[in-house]
């Protein structure tokens, strides 16, 4: 009899392709050590709801290192020689600003191995010609300028002035904000406005940037705000670091230009931390709810990547990960196809 129960049980497992459920790695570059336990669990609760007896998904997470060089060996050494199928990477805390998910994305990325990218509100990790396998499950900051266009539309701003700082973060925001506002022109410039009076013919041709201001860390920002006074338009839109705002908001307060009759709408950076001790009061600022909550991105992230794992079992051959980097310069063939 127990023989039979036995047997019985050998034939059920192994009906469905393969006696044991493949192990399969996933790593994790996290910001503290207590968000290591916060992945296992995620792991474990995958398990219980993907994969069932065709894999079963393994955690295997390290903690954001000192500097970029061993930063990119502890993923070669730690991550990548356990054949993990996908990396999830946190932003590292806020003390640490020269740390970055950049080292990760980078060696991750020569293989093809998915990353996904936790809390990074950066715009160039969607830069896909550099950091090729980068998912991300917040959106970048220049994606605010999508909200500051519903705003100058249903509070009719039709005249603006662009304050961004001239980086990479500053020109994602301006080029967003930018094609949004010509999209809209483009649908207006069918219509016929000869019977419209000048007033009117300024609201139904839609919001507008009357002048983009470029500044650097040489910009005499008191200069700057000078020539922006001179202008029209009394609502200022501002993509800067918290630093940057900061500096900015200062002057703009000697000025006199933080009062009644302007409008200063900003993002989430330009009224965090030494920006928000320096921001004028009226300030318009945007947040991401659930942004910066980690535990949260880590179990979306995991939940992500096991339905992904699911689809790629049950519906291509898929081949192995890289073993470890030493000696292996081939991307991963089947990384590409799991990334979409
Ligand atoms: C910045 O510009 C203002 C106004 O144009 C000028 O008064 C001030 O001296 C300048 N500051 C520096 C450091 O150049
Ligand atoms: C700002 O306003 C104050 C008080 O109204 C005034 O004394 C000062 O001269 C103004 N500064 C500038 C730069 O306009
Ligand atoms: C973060 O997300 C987790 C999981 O969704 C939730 O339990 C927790 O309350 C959230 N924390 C904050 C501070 O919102
Ligand atoms: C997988 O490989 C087998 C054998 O090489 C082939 O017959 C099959 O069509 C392949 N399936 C997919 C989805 O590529």
């Amino acid at each position: 009899m127990r023989l039979f129960v036995l047997a019985f049980f050998i034939s059920c497992s192994c009906a469905r392709g393969g006696c044991e459920p493949k192990i399969v790695n996933i790593g994790a570059v996290l910001s503290q050590k207590r968000f290591e336990q916060v992945f296992k669990d995620a792991v474990a609760q995958a398990n219980n709801i993907y994969g069932k007896e065709k894999f079963k998904m393994n955690a295997i997470s390290v903690t954001h290192k000192p500097n970029a060089i061993q930063m990119a060996l502890s993923v070669c050494e730690d991550l990548i020689s356990n054949q993990v199928y996908a990396i999830l990477v946190s932003h590292p805390p806020q003390s640490n600003d020269h740390l970055t998910p950049t080292p990760v994305s980078y060696t991750a990325g020569f293989y093809r191995i998915p990353v996904v990218g936790l809390t990074t509100r950066m715009s160039i990790y969607s830069d896909k010609s550099i950091h090729l396998s980068f998912l991300r499950t917040v959106p970048p900051y220049s994606h605010q300028a999508q909200v500051w266009f519903d705003m100058m539309r249903e509070f009719q701003w039709n005249h603006i002035i662009l304050i961004v700082s001239d980086d990479h973060e500053g020109r994602a925001a301006q080029k967003r904000l930018e094609t949004l506002l010509e999209e809209r022109e483009t649908k207006n410039k069918n219509r016929n406005y000869e019977n419209l009076d000048q007033q009117s013919y300024d609201y139904k041709r839609g919001p507008k940037a009357e002048k983009v201001l470029l500044f650097s860390q040489d910009t005499n920002l008191t200069a700057l705000l000078k020539e922006a006074k001179e202008l029209e338009a009394r609502v200022f839109v501002l993509s800067a670091s918290e630093d940057e705002a900061a500096e900015l908001y200062k002057a703009a307060r000697v000025l006199n230009m933080t009062g009644s009759g302007y409008v200063w709408l900003v993002g989430e950076r330009e009224m965090s931390g030494k920006a928000l001790n320096e921001a004028p009061d009226g300030l318009l600022g945007l947040q991401l709810i659930n942004g910066k909550n980690e535990s949260a991105h880590i179990y979306d992230a995991v939940a992500i990547v096991a339905q992904s794992i699911q689809e790629l079992f049950e519906k291509e051959n898929i081949t192995e990960p890289p073993r470890g980097c030493v000696g292996n310069t081939n991307i991963w063939k089947t990384g590409p196809l799991f990334k979409r």
